[in-house]
């Protein structure tokens, strides 16, 4: 097994591990310690079923169900509920998956939850001539080169997180709160494995910073998207089918390049579901869905 940078950014790949093998716990906690530290893996020329995809997956955690907190369980396709087809392909006019067309604008998968996914991981079944690409932004050093002033301005303030589902660019001043899912985060996150601190802002997601007047929270939230989309903090990933791409949405934001709407694309998606709070001492997961 080899690892090997992505790019100064963010991001290793790995070389040298088939997952259709069963994995020995030894190279398990390699690729483990490569994702706590490096924040994003790539594993290429992978020829996996949904089977083996969920059984690499499931090493990192428990998977994510894409059932809905409070609601009844959606009406999901034959895939169930932990898996998410990013596709294009439509049948009869209606895509069979989500998140189907065009260019998407960064942010943290679930980060609108009070307890956000912890990882995400896409595997490439159908692929575009051109477009597509994965941009993924480095939020630990996004929050370490921010200027001290604003720093300072932004400690112990939290950001208010809120997502319409099916937005690729949000469009509109305000999103629907009353009816979509919210949670407001700490601006910085501590990562529960690394120490660090993550700038745990996106310009999907992230609407206002808490407690700040209108124009100021404005002001600086424009200034962080500007920030975040820096080249030394951002590596883009340009697809090949067989990739199994697992990023961390603790410490990464993530956003997509436009593609053609008449070639197929096809992605298989996964999350894994963070069993940590998002605040220390907060309530864990498996707790407060019991509750
Ligand atoms: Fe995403």
């Amino acid at each position: 097994m080899e690892i090997v940078p992505l790019s100064d950014a963010v991001g290793v790949e790995i070389k040298g591990v088939d997952l259709r093998e069963p994995l020995d716990s030894n190279t398990l906690e390699q690729i483990e310690d490569a994702f706590n530290e490096h924040a994003i893996i790539l594993l290429r020329d992978q020829d996996i079923s949904l089977g083996q995809q969920k059984e690499f997956a499931q090493h990192f955690g428990e998977l994510g169900s894409r059932n809905r907190p409070g609601k009844k369980p959606n009406e999901l396709d034959e895939y169930g509920e932990h898996v998410m087809l990013v596709t294009n392909v439509r049948e009869k006019g209606k895509p069979i998956g989500s998140l189907p067309d065009g260019e998407m604008t960064f942010h943290a998968d679930t980060a609108y939850f009070e307890f956000p996914s912890k990882a995400t991981m896409l595997y490439a079944m159908e692929l575009t001539s051109w477009g597509g690409n994965t941009l993924f932004s480095n939020c630990y050093t996004a929050a370490e080169e921010l200027p001290e002033d604003l720093k300072r301005r932004l400690d112990g303030k939290k950001a208010m997180q809120v997502y319409e589902y099916g937005t690729t660019l949000k469009m509109k001043e305000k999103y629907d709160r009353d009816n979509f899912p919210h949670y407001a985060h700490p601006v910085f996150r501590k990562h529960p494995e690394s120490g660090r601190s993550a700038l745990f802002v996106s310009e999907l997601m992230t609407e206002e910073i808490v407690g700040l007047p209108k124009e100021e929270s404005d002001e600086i939230l424009e200034a962080l998207f500007e920030h975040q989309k820096k080249p030394e903090f951002v590596y883009e990933h340009p697809w090949k089918v067989g990739d199994l791409v697992l990023w961390d949405n603790r410490c990464t934001i993530h956003a997509r390049t436009d593609f053609p709407r008449d070639e197929r694309r096809m992605l298989r998606r996964l999350t894994i579901q963070d069993t940590k709070p998002v605040v220390e001492g907060a309530v864990p997961y498996k707790q407060a869905a019991a509750e």
